[in-house]
């Protein structure tokens, strides 16, 4: 009891110091943005690939390329100021977030100024205006014809776009789904699951070409039919603002959005090949990534985890409150908030500025830690406590107990917990996808962008994960049989 009471007091303690610490932290130095990017060389322009015409990634003889009207414009942007260009893709709703706590320089991302988004980030002089639209299923056109047949139906939209608010603003008693990814959206309209969506012209008219069963609702008009598009930049960076202001009206003056324009025409077409051909590097380099963070994932995590039970198991009382706080805040947050956490955190709080692939990397090991930690205790507790005191009174030393009694006994109870671990990580990996890891569910969300066909690459994926779990736990099964017959 007072034991449990302790490790209350100590969880508490350990999140009150880090919610201290994460105090919303004032960028008095905000006018340096300017000199920041130029002194790093690189300007780092974040964006939601799912967005054809503006940004999606394709393939290009084998190889993954960024393309659309906002690439081609940031390009500009890089060249014109001497800069290396870093594209940072993710999703469209991290994107505000990603901005602030400066993992990006400026989003481009068809984004829309509006008043809520003009608290937070400043925005450039509008490059582009576009207009807003419905779409359907083409089954349903004779019953979906103006705004006021899609009163209390459910529509689809992405989430924390513009076209959210237009939904709810302008549809009687409309029942809003909000989903993450523009491909979501036209699954779950493809699949019956709302009646239409609220889409960019654009947007919606690369789509319909790759869907043939969706079309406009022609008679459907928005109040707020006509929006601006422009680059969102930090809080009182005038110097930025300028240098990104004139080539913007470099843009407009020569009429170079046409071009931009014609470019991602050119790039959206079909290239030739089937789906394996055209997008199996993409899967291949999501399986690499996928295995590569389970493996550090569970072997770091082992480390980490072994270090944590021995604390556990130790005589000193702070290092048991200190690992059992651990353990219990690990395993009693999910996983995608904690990934959240590293990947914001580590900017926002340390100023760090590590890579997506790290920080999903150290949100998978810190959280297995806390799991393999549970294993590997478990797996010594479950040692028959009378093997100790034998062995003990037989003159061994505590050290020399665990090392040959002990121990190997539990390895035999870890070793298969350890590899049910390993196929937990492998599926779970698939969270760290939200912050851009490209492993092979942020993978299967790239081909959805790029072939606008949004079931197959799931399919893909679930088939790909099915396989690495599967052969893993086989493998696994060959061992445990092994070890039995040691025994
Ligand atoms: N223009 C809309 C907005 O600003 C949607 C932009 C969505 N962009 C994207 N890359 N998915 O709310």
């Amino acid at each position: 009891m007072a034991q449990s009471g302790k490790l209350i007091l100590v969880v508490i303690i350990m999140f009150s110091s880090l919610l201290m610490y994460v105090q919303p932290t004032t960028y008095a130095a905000q006018d340096e943005q300017w000199e920041k990017i130029k002194e790093r060389g690189e300007l780092r322009v974040g964006l939601s690939a799912d967005y054809a015409p503006y940004e999606f990634e394709h393939n290009v003889d084998g190889k993954r390329k960024y393309d659309g009207i906002d690439i081609d414009l940031a390009k500009k942007i890089a060249k014109d100021n001497n800069l290396k260009l870093k594209i940072v893709n993710m999703q469209f709703d991290s994107l505000l977030g990603a901005i602030k706590t400066g993992k990006i320089d400026i989003i481009i991302s068809g984004m829309t100024p509006t008043p809520e988004r003009e608290k937070e980030v400043d925005f450039s002089n509008p490059y582009m205006t576009v207009t807003q639209k419905m779409i359907i299923k083409k089954s349903e056109d004779d019953k979906l014809q103006k705004l006021d047949d899609f009163a209390n139906k459910k529509i689809g939209v992405q989430k924390q776009t513009q076209q959210e608010t237009i939904a709810k603003n302008e549809i009687d008693n409309a029942n809003i789904q909000s989903l993450t990814r523009v491909p979501e959206v036209i699954m779950s309209l493809k699949s019956g699951k709302v009646s239409g969506m609220v889409i960019e012209g654009p947007v919606a008219e690369a789509y319909l070409k790759q869907n043939p069963d969706l079309k406009f609702a022609e008679g459907v008009k928005f109040e707020e039919g006509e929006k601006n598009t422009a680059i969102a930049v930090p809080k009182n960076s005038p110097e930025l603002m300028k240098h990104l202001n004139a080539t913007i009206k470099d843009v407009k003056d020569n009429n170079l959005i046409a071009d931009y324009k014609d470019n991602a025409a050119e790039a959206m077409k079909k290239d030739d090949g089937n789906f394996f051909t055209k997008y199996g590097n993409f899967f291949l380099k999501g399986i690499q990534n996928t295995i590569l963070i389970s493996i550090v994932g569970v072997v770091l995590g082992a480390i980490l985890g072994s270090v944590l039970a021995l604390f556990k198991l130790s005589k000193v009382k702070p290092l048991r409150w200190l690992a059992s706080a651990y353990i219990e805040f690990l395993r009693g947050t999910p996983l995608l908030v904690q990934v959240f956490l590293v990947y914001f955190g580590s900017t926002a709080v340390l100023g760090w500025n590590l890579s997506a692939l790290i920080c999903g990397m150290i949100a998978l090991v810190i959280n297995c830690s806390a799991y393999i930690a549970e294993i590997i205790r478990a797996g010594i507790n479950a040692v028959d406590k009378g093997q100790m005191e034998a062995a003990r009174s037989l003159g061994l030393s505590y050290g020399q107990t665990m090392k040959s009694v002990i121990l190997p006994q539990a390895i035999k109870n870890i070793l298969p917990a350890l590899g049910n671990e390993f196929v937990t990580v492998i599926k779970e990996s698939s969270i760290v996808s939200v912050i851009g890891v490209s492993e092979i569910m942020f993978n299967a969300q790239v081909v959805q962008g790029a072939s606008f066909d949004p079931f197959t690459p799931l399919l893909v994926a679930a088939v790909l994960y099915f396989i690495l779990t599967f052969t893993l736990s086989r493998i696994m099964y060959f061992f445990e049989g092994r070890l039995k017959v040691s025994d």
